[in-house]
């Protein structure tokens, strides 16, 4: 008989009350197969799902609340072109704009593969004669510096992957990431920067957000004032959907890069908005880096729910968060190219699955997206591992790590990886308090002294990690990972029954700023806001004196 989704929320739980004692290396005592049963592959690509408290009994239940919450259907149906972004009446079609098999995909009956590869040459083109230096600027000179304006899907994505992928430059000119409406990020990026030989990306999905608007006219005065009214046009691309905005802010239509509604802002570094990614390694790379993504497009396509790469992270990730009750979810990649990694993914997770209400609207039942955080190893190790091991709140880690790489530099590498597997040893593991005793007095200590300070010194374990295992960070094996959590992404939202791919909890903040600004900048009442924000204008004004 198939069981109900509350049916089998209660038996995980049931699961759950009787595994949380017991520690997670006892799971591997009469089990010689744990590790091989419960690691799971995509080419290369391993995931060592075994140092969590998931047994087989629990994984079968996992996939038995896929099945019931229509994981497949839902999949097939992002994959067909479906308007799945129902409170926007949105298709939701990432998966196009890397389709390197080039299937048809339709949205409204009409394939949206052509318009796809036709974007896609254009930036390809226009990358690859940046980079030669046969598109030049307004002087005559070669682009060293491309300086991307963007905030949001329309930056971390694209900062994270030219962070990546760095060792492919090969002679590419320095691309920049300027975000934030501080005017401290834009002046620090430009202080070094010389206007003859900079190119700005304006990158916007719709042309009209707050800070891209406002660092973008910045940008344009800086070329402007620096050289002519006129260079503008030379120094000046768009990425965006609304092209008659971009044409309004003056940038020429041949540097107007499109793409669609159907590409949501998290989703966007695969579509013209990756276009700092292609002048920053070239346009095979960022082929590969697309190649990357279809290859593990195809594999959540077609692979069973059992054997399959995203889901089986999304279900270890429902099990941390619905039944054993963890709030956040960390991610260390042991690669400091990967540094930018924690912050795009926490846009990617937590814009669409930090959601309430399901899609019909009503209350979500379960516990939604955790709080994602994290950053590079070995470093977070001397920062916040402390807590990991033995603080009261367990976050359950995913660890990422690449077996070659790209330095010839000593036993860097070595050690790196030493570390990196020793921490997931660690906190599964642990050390209770007899070890902890003999290892004192075995050093000579006295039993009081030892009584005293054995508590301090133990490690509880069965702290639940993730290893991700490949060769090396290429622009393809990037592609992968980004994929493999788009879609872990994906299949929490369906599981959750929320709407992963709208946005709406960004509005009010936005309104709110743009009715403070008439507050700040033009000394309009704050009469009409909460009394706190009112008591935080007066002080403001009184710091100001006006
Ligand atoms: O504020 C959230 C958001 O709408 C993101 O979803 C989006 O990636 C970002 O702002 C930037 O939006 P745009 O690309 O339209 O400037």
């Amino acid at each position: 008989m198939t069981r109900t989704v509350p049916a089998i929320l209660r038996d995980l739980k049931a699961r759950w009350a009787d595994l949380k004692d017991l520690p997670v290396r006892f799971l591997f005592e009469d089990d010689s197969a744990r590790f091989a049963d419960f690691s799971f592959g995509q080419g290369d690509l391993l995931a060592d799902l075994s140092k969590t408290a998931m047994t087989r009994e629990v994984l079968s239940d996992l996939l038995a609340l896929a099945e019931a919450t229509g994981v497949e259907q839902k999949r097939d149906a992002m994959f067909a072109g479906e308007k799945i972004n129902t409170t926007e009446d949105r298709a939701v079609l990432h998966v196009a704009l890397r389709n390197r098999s080039n299937r048809p995909i339709k949205v409204d009956g009409a394939d949206v593969m052509p318009d796809v590869n036709g974007v896609l040459e254009r930036v390809c083109d226009f990358a690859d004669k940046i980079r030669a230096g046969r598109i030049r600027g307004a002087t005559g000179l070669p682009f060293t510096d491309v300086v991307n304006i963007g905030i949001g899907g329309s930056d971390l994505g694209p900062a994270m992957a030219a962070r990546a992928l760095s060792p492919y430059r090969e002679g590419g000119p320095r691309v920049h990431f300027v975000s934030n409406v501080d005017g401290a990020h834009i002046t620090d990026t430009l202080a070094d920067l010389t206007p003859e030989t900079t190119l700005f990306l304006i990158a916007s999905k719709t042309f009209t957000t707050l800070e891209t608007m406002t660092n973008a006219a910045s940008a344009r005065d800086w070329i402007a004032s620096k050289l002519t009214d006129r260079a503008v046009r030379s120094h000046f691309a768009a990425i965006s959907t609304n092209i008659s905005k971009a044409t309004e802010f003056g940038i020429a239509e041949d540097r107007i890069f499109g793409f669609w509604d159907w590409v949501g802002g998290r989703y966007s570094v695969w579509s013209a908005i990756g276009l700092p990614v292609a002048i920053a390694v070239g346009a095979e790379s960022f082929k590969a880096f697309l190649a990357g993504a279809h290859e593990m497009d195809e594999h959540f396509r077609t692979e069973p729910l059992g054997s399959n790469l995203p889901v089986l992270m999304a279900l270890s990730g429902i099990w941390h968060r619905d039944i054993c009750g963890f709030a956040t979810h960390g991610v260390v990649p042991y690669d400091q190219r990967l540094e930018l990694f924690a912050a795009h993914l926490q846009q990617l997770d937590m814009e669409s699955n930090g959601k309430r209400v399901t899609l019909s609207g009503e209350p979500a039942t379960m516990e939604t997206g955790p709080v994602v955080w994290g950053a590079p190893g070995t470093n977070a190790q001397h920062a916040f591992f402390q807590l990991l091991h033995q603080g009261t709140e367990i976050v359950p880690i995913d660890f990422l790590v690449a077996a070659e790489p790209h330095e010839d530099l000593g036993d860097h590498h070595d050690k790196l990886i030493a570390n990196c597997f020793a921490q997931s040893a660690a906190l599964m593991v642990g050390r209770d308090a007899e070890e902890v005793r003999a290892q004192l007095a075995e050093k000579g200590m006295e039993p009081d002294a030892v009584e005293a300070l054995a508590p301090h010194k133990v490690f509880p374990g069965s702290r639940p990690t993730v290893t991700l295992l490949y060769k090396t960070l290429d622009p393809r094996t990037l592609g992968r990972l980004l994929a493999l959590y788009e879609h872990r992404v994906f299949v929490q939202g369906a599981v959750w029954g929320i709407n992963s791919f709208d946005q709406w909890g960004v509005e009010l903040g936005k309104e709110l700023a743009a009715s403070l600004l008439g507050v700040v900048r033009d000394g309009a009442s704050p009469e009409e806001h909460d009394p706190s924000t009112a008591g935080l204008v007066a002080h403001l004004r009184s710091l100001r004196g006006r």
